[in-house]
């Protein structure tokens, strides 16, 4: 039998990270891990799919604006697909690499093998060498999520595949239907596009990213969608699929009516759900709620008060940068620091082509918040020399903020870089500060984080480089005669 201080169970973001901290403020800590080090997020999930992408707008600017900026090619610029998924793995293994270092730098033991709880207090570990028990004074559950599957369409990662599937693909499909128009299926839908493929994109509801981001940042990526060739198919449903000699015959009711669609490959992106109905969680007394998210209060304590839980399995939003957080706060928790879960927002970002991001809430959000008196301005990247000069000048920012305080309540970007621009943002909101705090910060030029000050202007009303109404209010008024 081991026995630690602090044992942690999967080692994704969540995991690596509580484990690391853990480590550094001197428990004696482990991490069990039954697949590779940096669970779904570094292996299978956000840093392959980051790789694939950037590789696919790579070849996209290679076919389209290379031209432009006076290059020419003699002959096609041809991808050989194995190679790129080889050096996609190796940008994975990397990184996985990078979390076995960390976790010995720090002294965490690695504990490889599949964890069950025997008992409230005893983890039993199935390895390919045998079974150990390890037992630990507190746990932390970070075991993550998986893609959720649908009647008619069970993953075997060969026809109909999930996103493990689609990002381990050794050759472009001429074509493909993606079920499901949301994170994964944008992301992996729209480079898969660019990299050749014929792409089917069916989405339930009767827009894409309905709920989960700014429906006006949705429409500049859904324009971009069509203008490069990607198939939306908007409230449509798919019911089945049979095999037709090498290609698949999907049906699907598309707007009411059955529509079939001719393609070699179906990947699956319709969520993910916690893996909470594994390792016995409800045999030793967890509560897990009904949508299957270990119940935690605002430290992540289960109710079992030796056992936390975080990331995936510990509730919405299931982010990478969320589960992290939480692991930091967790390990501090245990060595007695003052810590809650008091983020005012988690940023999300998609990384469509242009990418969106966000942070804070909707318009809609604060009115249901009771901020019914909002200023909202918008700055296109088309009046940013840094955009111009990349050609990428699709989106703009919008900031929404309380008209009677001017207090900052939520950013909302769609354009080239959202993903790194947002992180303003988050720091302005976890502030609590004012289009004006943003406003008169200088930022330099010429940058793409311009845009951000100019749209605090813009939200103000007066945007240098866009032509607003005059500020009336700002005029000079005529002195009175004494
Ligand atoms: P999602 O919840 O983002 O999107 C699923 C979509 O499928 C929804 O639009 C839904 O209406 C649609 N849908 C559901 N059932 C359907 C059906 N039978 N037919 C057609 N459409 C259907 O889920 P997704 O893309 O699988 O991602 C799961 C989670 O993973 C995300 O919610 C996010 O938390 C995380 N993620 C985050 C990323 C990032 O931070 N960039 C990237 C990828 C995933």
């Amino acid at each position: 039998m081991k026995s630690f201080d602090v044992c942690v169970i999967g080692s994704g973001p969540g995991g690596y990270v509580a484990a690391i901290r853990a480590g550094q403020l001197g428990f004696k800590t482990a991490v069990i891990e039954r697949e590779k080090l940096g669970g779904v997020c570094l292996n299978v999930g956000c840093i392959p799919s980051k790789a694939m992408i950037s590789a696919a707008h790579f070849l996209h600017r290679m076919n389209h604006d290379a031209e432009t900026m006076g290059f020419s090619f003699k002959g096609d610029v041809s991808l050989d697909a194995k190679k790129l998924q080889s050096w996609k793995q190796s940008v994975c293994d990397r990184m996985s690499g990078g979390v076995q270092q960390l976790l010995k730098g720090n002294s965490v033991e690695v504990i490889a093998g599949d964890a069950t709880f025997v008992d409230s207090k005893t983890l039993s570990v199935k390895a390919s060498t045998g079974t150990e028990k390890v037992t630990a004074k507190n746990f932390i559950i970070a075991t993550g999520s998986r893609p959720i599957e649908i009647p008619g369409f069970k993953f075997d990662e060969k026809d109909v595949m999930s996103s493990t599937g689609a990002l381990a693909l050794e050759s472009i499909p001429k074509s493909i239907a993606v079920i499901g128009g949301g994170y994964i299926g944008l992301e992996i839908g729209g480079y898969l596009n660019k990299l050749g493929a014929e792409v089917h994109v069916l989405e339930a509801q009767d827009a894409l990213l309905k709920g989960v981001a700014d429906p006006e940042v949705v429409q500049v990526v859904a324009r971009k969608l069509k203008k490069e060739g990607v198939n939306v198919h908007l409230k449509a449903m798919a019911k089945s699929f049979s095999k037709k000699g090498k290609t698949l015959e999907l049906t699907a009711q598309v707007e009411g009516a059955e529509k079939k669609f001719t393609v070699e490959k179906i990947l699956v992106t319709v969520g993910r759900k916690p893996n909470s109905d594994e390792m016995n969680l409800k045999q030793i007394g967890l509560q897990i709620d009904e949508r299957g998210f270990i119940k935690t209060n605002e430290q992540r304590r289960t109710n079992l008060p030796h056992i936390f839980a975080i990331g995936d399995i510990a509730g919405q939003p299931m982010l990478a940068h969320k589960a992290s957080y939480e692991g930091v706060m967790v390990a501090e928790v245990l060595a007695g620091q003052n810590r809650v879960y008091d983020a005012k927002t988690v940023p999300a970002v998609i990384f469509t082509h242009p990418e969106i991001a966000s942070a804070g809430w909707t318009e809609e959000e604060c009115k249901a918040k009771g901020y019914t008196n909002l200023k909202v301005g918008k700055f296109p990247f088309a009046a940013n020399g840094k955009a111009v000069s990349l050609m990428e000048t699709d989106g703009f920012v919008k900031m929404i903020a309380d008209a009677k305080t001017d207090i900052l309540l939520g950013v909302h970007i769609v354009g080239p870089e959202a993903s790194n621009l947002i992180s303003e943002a988050v720091l302005a909101i976890e502030m609590g500060a004012r289009l004006q705090d943003i406003a008169l910060s200088i930022h330099p030029h010429p940058t793409l984080g311009e845009t951000m000050m100019e749209a605090a202007e813009a939200t103000l009303g007066h945007a240098i480089h866009i032509i607003q109404k005059p500020l009336t209010s700002a005029r000079p008024q005529p002195q009175a005669k004494a």
